[in-house]
């Protein structure tokens, strides 16, 4: 569910006409809805209340100020993975205790800050890496808590892009390493091994797997006796962007409770697009319809550089009309939406029936609330897209859309070429 719906013959996110917004932001942009991400944390926290969850968001699908402000404001910790998201969720005003760091590449620099700062849990994916950490830990003089990623080999059913838990992936350890590096704890003086940590994959629809990587994962804890606190389940819940039918936080929570309760674990969950996918659209301009002898096209004023997943993925999100014409909604043609990129990739939706439009028109894409913004770039040298939020019926722009002098910032044309 969300809170973004029609009034009459227009689109309102939480009781706020989005052409109003459109008209005193300009397009493109994205459109956040604060009750929305807060409807889906609290409906995890809810659903895990019996073991009492530290819910991290993911901070790589969602990384604006406002977003994260708004959910550690109401308790949520974060899951970093970067110097840089370290720095926003500080900026952010998260308590470190609340914070965990995953990925496979993290440099000294980026470690240190993290071991100064004191985040609750490094992730750690590689032996090298947690050689690395002990010994900044040791010039540091510190006591550093970290969780070992565990790769528990399995398949999730997802795009292979987004498949984390396949043993042929990059990320974590397999078990035997893991169990030797339990069994060596004694050569990380200054580590506190303290938990297990997996994370299987992105948009996953089923319960199964995940269930079948936590008994792998408790199995392996139980049999080889090893000695932890923490349980990081990861993220990874899918959502619905179409015709999905993903489980729900509590038909998730029903599979997987009964399990995390006998283990006695703390738990960690790391959701990003369950509690931020569906709390954003992307709302863009018509700017000129297209007939060709093979196609219709509808262009737009966003595409790949804005919203790169329907490129990288051929992933579908949604188009609505932000104003319905009820005549038009009776003719609908299909069209491939695209934006002004210079390549055949650029397109929001291929083939889809849409009411006819015109130039001018405002369409929302919608599900475009997590890696939407977050991976976006400046290809073609577009500006970014502005970002608002709407929170209790007022919109507030939590990023500006960048301009031109942004698009150019830090470059330079040596002497020589003068
Ligand atoms: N934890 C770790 C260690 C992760 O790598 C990720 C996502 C998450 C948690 C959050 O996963 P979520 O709950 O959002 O599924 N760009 C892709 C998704 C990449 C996911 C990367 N890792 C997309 O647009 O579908």
């Amino acid at each position: 569910m969300h809170e973004f719906k029609y009034r009459g013959n227009e689109l309102y996110c939480e009781g706020v006409g989005i052409s109003g917004i459109a008209a005193s932001v300009g397009t493109p942009f994205y459109l956040y809805s604060y009750k929305t991400l807060l409807d889906h944390y609290n409906k995890l926290r809810d659903a895990f209340r019996p073991v009492k969850p530290l819910i991290c968001f993911s901070v790589k699908s969602n990384s604006n100020l406002a977003v994260l402000r708004a959910l550690v404001k109401n308790g949520a910790g974060l899951d970093i993975v970067s110097g840089g998201e370290l720095y926003r969720a500080r900026r952010a005003g998260a308590d470190p205790k609340k914070v965990v760091y995953a990925g496979v590449g993290k440099r000294r620099d980026e470690i240190e800050d993290a071991v100064r700062a004191g985040i609750l849990l490094f992730n750690v994916e590689s032996k090298e890496e947690l050689e690395e950490i002990q010994r900044i830990a040791a010039s540091l003089r510190k006591r550093v808590n970290v969780a070992l990623r565990i790769n528990p080999d399995v398949a999730p059913h997802t795009h292979a892009y987004v498949a984390t838990g396949k043993g042929e992936t990059k990320f974590g350890l397999d078990f035997e390493t893991v169990y030797g590096i339990f069994a060596s704890h004694k050569r990380y003086p200054n580590l506190n091994i303290r938990g297990v940590h997996i994370h299987i994959g992105s948009q996953i629809l089923d319960a199964a797997p995940f269930e079948k990587a936590i008994k792998k994962v408790l199995g392996f804890v139980k049999n080889r006796r090893i000695s932890v606190d923490y349980f990081n389940i990861g993220g990874g819940l899918g959502i619905i962007y179409s015709m999905e039918h993903p489980q729900t936080a509590r038909s998730f929570a029903k599979r997987v409770l009964p399990l995390l309760k006998r283990s006695g674990l703390k738990i960690i969950l790391e959701p990003g697009r369950f509690i931020s996918g569906n709390s954003g659209v992307l709302v863009t301009k018509v700017l000129y319809n297209k007939t060709t002898p093979r196609k219709k096209f509808v262009i737009v004023d966003t595409g790949m550089s804005d919203l790169i997943r329907p490129s990288l993925y051929e992933a579908y999100h949604n188009i609505v009309p932000v104003r319905i014409d009820r005549d038009a909604q009776r003719h609908p043609e299909k069209v491939d939406v695209v934006g002004p990129i210079c390549e055949s990739g650029d397109f929001l939706a291929k083939d889809r029936p849409l009411p006819p439009v015109n130039k001018g028109d405002l369409l929302a894409v919608m599900g475009a609330g997590a890696y939407g913004f977050t991976m976006s770039s400046n290809y073609n040298s577009r500006p970014r897209a502005a970002e608002v939020m709407v929170i209790k019926g007022k919109f507030y722009v939590v990023r500006e859309s960048e301009n031109y002098g942004d698009l150019v910032r830090g470059e330079k044309v040596p002497k020589e070429l003068k």
